[in-house]
């Protein structure tokens, strides 16, 4: 499938290689990435500190060193063990408006974080401390640096349905500070479908839904995503790839995955950036976008990731351009801030 025709319309050189001065420029949306997955080890550190708590690390270099993951399972045991610095409401404002600040030296101007009540509540964290101070610093983040949000809660998919119901009641008084649930955490042997019921209840309190699905978990999550549990975007979702059927399908009904190529890297699902599919299924037609998923924890934020690509994969302007678009575009801001955003992005590619 070819580019949208505006883009080369409006871009020169569309065929260069994306360099890092047009990527940071490039109006752009990040629609995958977890709150708790953007603490840096200096706030890690800091918290900690504020907090009276000892941590397993002996110092920031240390922690660095110890984010040397092979599997899915290997990265949450570390990082569920680094979210109990968080306790304060001021420590969960402190770690969103940290993300928000990087989003603006990114050229992020929307943002859809998602965050894991049930990894804060489990440990005796009141629900209200990490809604408020998540949300303040959305707001805060929207007026003093033009960055709008949309949050998205998490269940944890190792727990039971149970679990992620009581989590979706206890949530109630701030459903109109959400914009959709997820499902994340250890995905094979949790398949979607185990959680049809929590995701049915969330569409009727006028929720829109996502899920991890096929990160490491088979093709068929996806389909059960899609299916069961009606998804308007996958996360992850790059085991597509073993299932010609699902991708014709994921064209046609250009369902969004939001791909993260460098946590896919750091957690072995490629074993090297150049052997990643991102850009083979956007030239198919996949409805591809660029995230950082963890950044804390995978060496990369949005800009490095979108770095990865040019550099391994040999992305080009119009590529880049094409992904940037496709990740504005499935977010779940209005019509209205959409077509805003294509005029921005028009304006930004012919002077680029
Ligand atoms: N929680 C944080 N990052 C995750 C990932 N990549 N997959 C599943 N759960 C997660
Ligand atoms: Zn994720």
């Amino acid at each position: 499938m070819n580019a949208p025709a505006w883009i080369d319309q409006h871009l020169k050189n569309p065929d260069a290689i994306a360099d890092e001065a047009f990527l940071r420029g490039l109006p752009k949306a990040e629609l995958h990435l977890h709150l708790e997955g953007a603490l840096e080890p200096e706030l890690m550190f800091a918290l900690a500190q504020r907090n009276g708590i000892e941590l397993p690390f002996a110092s920031v270099d240390a922690v660095r060193e110890a984010y040397d993951f092979h599997n899915l399972q290997s990265f949450l045991d570390i990082y569920y063990r680094c979210a109990d610095v968080l306790r304060t409401e001021q420590d969960f404002y402190d770690l969103t408006w940290s993300y928000l600040l990087q989003c603006q030296r990114q050229g992020v101007v929307h943002t859809e974080p998602f965050f894991d009540p049930q990894t804060h509540t489990d440990r005796g964290i009141d629900i209200d401390v990490v809604f408020t101070g998540i949300l303040r610093a959305l707001r805060d983040g929207e007026q003093q640096l033009g960055i709008s949000s949309g949050l998205i809660l998490c269940f944890l998919r190792h727990l039971s349905e149970e679990a992620a119901l009581a989590t979706l009641d206890a949530a109630k008084p701030y459903v109109n500070d959400l914009v959709a649930v997820g499902l994340d955490s250890s995905e094979v042997g949790h398949p979607p479908l185990k959680f049809e019921q929590a995701f049915a209840q969330a569409r009727e309190l006028g929720l829109k839904a996502v899920a991890h699905a096929g990160e490491e978990g088979p093709a068929q999550y996806i389909w059960d995503a899609m299916d069961g549990l009606k998804v308007e975007r996958v996360d992850h979702g790059v085991r597509c790839t073993d299932d010609p059927e699902l991708i014709k399908n994921l064209i046609k009904t250009q369902m969004p995955l939001t791909v993260c190529p460098l946590s896919n890297t750091r957690l072995k699902v490629y074993q090297h950036m150049s052997e990643h599919p991102i850009l083979t299924l956007l030239e198919q037609g996949v409805r591809v976008t660029v995230n950082s998923d963890d950044p804390a924890f995978f060496g990369g934020d949005v800009m490095q990731n979108y770095l990865a690509l040019a550099e391994h994969l040999t992305m080009t302007r119009r590529q880049a351009a094409w992904l940037a678009d496709h990740s504005l575009t499935s977010s779940f801001a209005s019509d209205a801030q959409i077509a805003a955003w294509r005029q921005q992005m028009i304006d930004y590619l012919a002077q680029a």
